[in-house]
């Protein structure tokens, strides 16, 4: 079965959906690369928790044994969804910023003045300024990846060039969040092993879009967001077990020194943890809804979700693209139809567009769509170094996303807007 025929089964899903403006109009949401709206399960899964099993961990009694198996099938279900087999490789968290800070202070412990990490300038900040600051603070050199100008696609020729014996962190993102680029990670990692260098591989953007794939990748992090993919607001980050339990964490001597709560600092999320937890039941109920009674496991319910996301996501993106580009007023930040139509860029984007207008800022273009219902977002996004490298700063962008919850007949108003704005 294919997704369009389910898609108004599971927008009814989606209770915010059915939200109007005040004057009754309808609300398309494109402002999902800055958080999706959430099914009823979810929401269900989060006040469950809170009416039957409140109570904090560890204890003696039912409520928080019950809080123990809440975790328990979380951990299970994030490693199911990272495409790994160990639930305690997974550590929950408030967000991927302060995951990634955590992470940050405890690898650059053993960093030594002189040593090198690698960056790239297509990241979100919250995988640069970590690692910044961390090498600002160990006397560590950050040597940058640039995008080529042509696709916005990072160069991995200038990524081989800084390798050296002395790197000790590559971080790259698995899709951009504002070009909507997807990149080559499982190259990437391969290069940053190639010098015993550690890959920290951010997939907040490509969360929604396609399956994460930890082990098929070999990198050493991963990490995301669940409110980046139908969930509440709650970071996850996998590594490998050894690297869990090798490096010194930061954190309270009462705490545990097991992992994964040795990395999972104070009282956590209980709530959103459980609701995360309920985000990955949901795309493994689309993989089950959409494989119609044929057998197969957790990870494989995921498999078919995210196949039938990218197709459908995929044509969303040729209808945005056939109407974008026969409007001269506007310009694409990314790969755009001639890229597309050429095979080395088969499967390199995902439904995330940057835009900008020959004479409108792009915030006039977000205020005239969010008055009509259409919510996108405008600015850098914290994609701060593509921002300032192509000299869109302190403007910005405007951003629409497309989520597979999206429909056809959006995007038809979106480019019909676009075209009269
Ligand atoms: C690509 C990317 N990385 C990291 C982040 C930061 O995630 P969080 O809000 O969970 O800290 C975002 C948030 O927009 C993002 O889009």
């Amino acid at each position: 079965m294919k997704l369009e025929a389910l898609v108004p089964q599971l927008r009814s899903m989606f209770p915010a959906l059915a939200r109007r403006m005040p004057d009754g109009s309808p609300i398309s949401f494109f402002d999902g690369p800055a958080g999706t709206q959430v099914p009823r399960m979810v929401i269900d899964a989060i006040s469950d928790y809170l009416i039957r099993c409140n109570a904090n961990r560890h204890g003696c009694f039912l409520t928080a044994d019950e809080t123990e198996e809440c975790f328990a099938t979380a951990h299970r279900l994030y490693a199911e969804f990272m495409g790994v087999t160990d639930p305690d490789e997974i550590v929950f968290g408030p967000n991927m910023t302060t995951l990634t800070f955590q992470m940050s202070r405890a690898l650059s412990q053993t960093w030594q003045a002189g040593d090198e990490i690698i960056l790239t300038r297509l990241d979100h900040d919250a995988n640069v300024s970590p690692w910044v600051l961390a090498a600002r603070d160990r006397g560590v050199k950050v040597r940058w990846v640039p995008f080529r100008t042509d696709d916005l696609q990072l160069d991995l020729h200038v990524l081989q060039s800084h390798l050296n014996s002395r790197t000790k962190l590559v971080a790259c993102g698995a899709a951009s969040n504002a070009t909507g680029g997807i990149n080559p990670v499982a190259e990437v990692v391969r290069m940053a092993h190639s010098v015993d260098a550690l890959a920290y591989v951010d997939a907040v953007h490509l969360g929604p879009h396609r399956q994460i794939q930890a082990k098929v990748w070999d990198a050493d992090f991963v990490i995301c967001s669940a409110y980046k993919f139908f969930g509440p607001h709650v970071g996850i980050l996998w590594a490998r077990r050894e690297l869990l339990e090798r490096v010194e964490a930061y954190k309270v001597r009462p705490a545990s020194n097991a992992i994964p709560d040795k990395w999972m600092q104070g009282t956590q999320n209980h709530e959103g943890i459980c609701g995360a937890a309920a985000a990955v039941e949901y795309l493994q109920e689309l993989g089950k809804s959409l494989s119609q009674g044929v057998a197969g496991g957790p990870r494989e319910h995921l498999t078919t979700a995210f196949a039938a996301i990218e197709a459908y996501e995929d044509r969303l993106t040729q209808h945005f693209l056939t109407g974008l580009e026969a409007m001269d007023d506007y310009q694409l930040v990314g790969l755009g139809r001639r890229h597309l139509e050429r095979p080395e860029y088969q499967g390199r984007r995902v439904s995330t567009f940057s835009i900008r207008h020959r004479t409108k800022t792009s915030q006039q273009l977000a205020e005239a769509l969010g008055r009509r219902g259409m919510f996108a977002w405008n600015g850098n996004y914290y994609a701060l170094e593509l921002s300032e490298q192509l000299g869109y700063e302190p403007e910005g962008m405007l951003r629409i996303g497309f989520m597979h919850y999206n429909t056809i007949e959006e995007v038809s108003l979106l480019l019909q807007t676009l075209s009269e704005m």
